[in-house]
């Protein structure tokens, strides 16, 4: 597997918890994977011992030096692509949200090294590359299969965590890259004029997936393809949606070691505790613990519905409700919220900035997740609340879609204010009623997403591409 991120190494969203527990559940279920990230400054050079010096890639006659790291986690081997002029800087993509300019370099030289990895350290079967910062490695692989007679048998995936970032620069970078101009047209990287990495990775890849079922149709449509859907449409017979999982050993409120108390289904009075502590954390009233609290966690990015919680403040103010929420990302949407804390201190609590444990105790201690994205591939954080029992508000799309039913959230269709208002009064509701609302978190703390399902699709689809299937 090709990845800018994983966890525990390096992650900005839910691919990193992708990165970090599929190839563990693919181990289980037979097969031998490894992970080719880069060696980002945050991640402890002394932890990682040498497993190939001196590598030499090329993009194009420009020549790369990288060393390759290796260190075993959780059982999977993973191999850091070693080159502080890329990768010792402070961010991961960007600092102060401004990209680096140099960005399709640095990830053109990780696909470079995967495929340099795979020639020598970790011969594979497989390529599976996700996201637009992976996706030359298919390009650079079909390229190199010509020339390359161990490659010839080598199947790739493409994984799609979300059409909205695909790695789109400039006509001018692409001699960066070292490709012949051949690869400039528009049924491979360009796309109006510009190189769009994510676009070629689709274009070449011998199968593409997204993470999960609804959205693999839902960027075959004009309103959901950020202008690939036509290309995705081309490729509809090499693509599919396989939902993702999550790792019950990071969130199970059985055993999560960021909580002030444990709790599961047969016995949730640890969940009360969970709740005061919470609230007593962000300075917030904790008298009346069955007042309902409302938790967000989420990049503060359009895509996550900030639009439409900006407008249901009024719902805020004249309900007996009180709301955290933890996030970083769009200033704009950082100081309505600062806004809303000046004006209810009592109801509202704000923490901005990048907190694990946190999510933790906001997934355990809140009564509602409120998710109401504009568009989501998947979603992780609506699976972790039905897991703690804090039952979750969203919009029906995507994979919110595919893993909220009736009988254990509240959902609704249309992208407004108005369907969001409505849909989050029933289910305030429907919270005065603790018997039937007790009977629904424990059917969502009964649902199972665990990684082994999802981690058998992707091998039967390997399995499939080697024509072993
Ligand atoms: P996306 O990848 O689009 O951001 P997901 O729901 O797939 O959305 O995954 C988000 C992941 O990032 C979850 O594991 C969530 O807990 C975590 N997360 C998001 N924002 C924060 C934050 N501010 N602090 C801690 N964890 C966060
Ligand atoms: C992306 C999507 C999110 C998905 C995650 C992992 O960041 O926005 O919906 O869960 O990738 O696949």
């Amino acid at each position: 597997m090709v990845s800018p991120e994983a966890t525990p190494f390096a992650k900005t969203g839910g691919l990193a918890d992708v990165t970090g527990a599929l190839p563990a559940a693919l181990q289980e279920v037979g097969d031998e994977v490894a992970v080719v990230m880069p060696r980002y400054r945050q991640i402890p050079y002394h932890e990682t011992e040498s497993a190939f010096d001196n590598m030499v890639v090329f993009a194009g006659s420009t020549p790369y030096r990288v060393d390759i790291r290796t260190q075993v986690h959780n059982g999977v081997r993973f191999f850091f692509v070693e080159a502080p002029y890329f990768f010792d800087r402070e961010g991961i993509y960007n600092v102060n949200n401004r990209d680096y300019t140099d960005n399709h370099k640095r990830f053109a030289v990780l696909s470079l090294a995967a495929i340099g990895i795979a020639q020598t350290v970790f011969e594979c079967d497989i390529l599976h590359c996700h996201d637009w910062q992976a996706a030359l490695t298919p390009v650079y692989l079909a390229d190199q299969q010509h020339s390359n007679p161990r490659f010839a048998n080598v199947k790739t995936v493409m994984t799609i965590h979300n059409m909205g970032y695909q790695g789109i620069f400039g006509k001018a970078a692409f001699s960066d890259l070292g490709l012949n101009w051949g690869w400039f047209t528009s049924d491979k990287l360009e796309h109006f004029g510009d190189i769009n990495l994510l676009k070629a990775g689709i274009q070449t890849s011998d199968w593409v997936t997204t993470v999960s079922p609804t959205y693999a149709r839902e960027i075959q449509q004009p309103e959901g393809g950020f202008g690939l859907d036509g290309v995705l449409r081309s490729r509809s017979m090499a693509l599919s949606g396989i939902l993702n999982g999550v790792d019950y050993n990071e969130w199970n409120p059985e055993t999560d070691k960021f909580l002030p108390a444990n709790y599961s289904s047969g016995d949730l009075s640890g969940k009360r505790i969970c709740k005061r502590a919470l609230l007593e954390e962000f300075g917030l009233p904790s008298d009346n613990l069955d007042r309902p609290l409302i938790g967000i966690v989420s990049r503060f990015a359009e895509q996550k519905g900030f639009d439409l919680i900006a407008g249901i403040a009024n719902l805020v103010a004249e309900r007996d409700v009180q709301l955290v929420i933890l996030g970083s990302g769009e200033p704009r949407f950082e100081r309505i919220f600062q806004d809303w804390r000046r004006w209810l201190p009592h109801r509202v609590g704000l923490y901005t900035g990048y907190n694990n444990a946190l999510a933790h105790r906001i997934e355990a201690g809140s009564d509602i997740f409120l998710m109401p994205s504009l568009y989501e591939p998947c979603g992780l954080n609506q699976i972790y609340s039905l897991r703690y029992g804090t039952v979750p508000v969203v919009r029906a799309t995507g994979g919110l879609d595919d893993t909220i039913q009736e009988d254990t959230g509240f959902k609704f269709s249309w992208y407004s204010v108005g369907a969001l208002y409505d849909t989050l009064r029933s289910a305030l509701g429907a919270f005065e009623n603790r018997d039937s609302w007790t009977a629904r978190m424990r059917r969502g703390m009964a649902k199972d997403y665990s990684w082994t399902a999802s981690a058998r699709e992707y091998s039967a689809l390997y399995q499939r591409l080697l024509g072993r299937g």
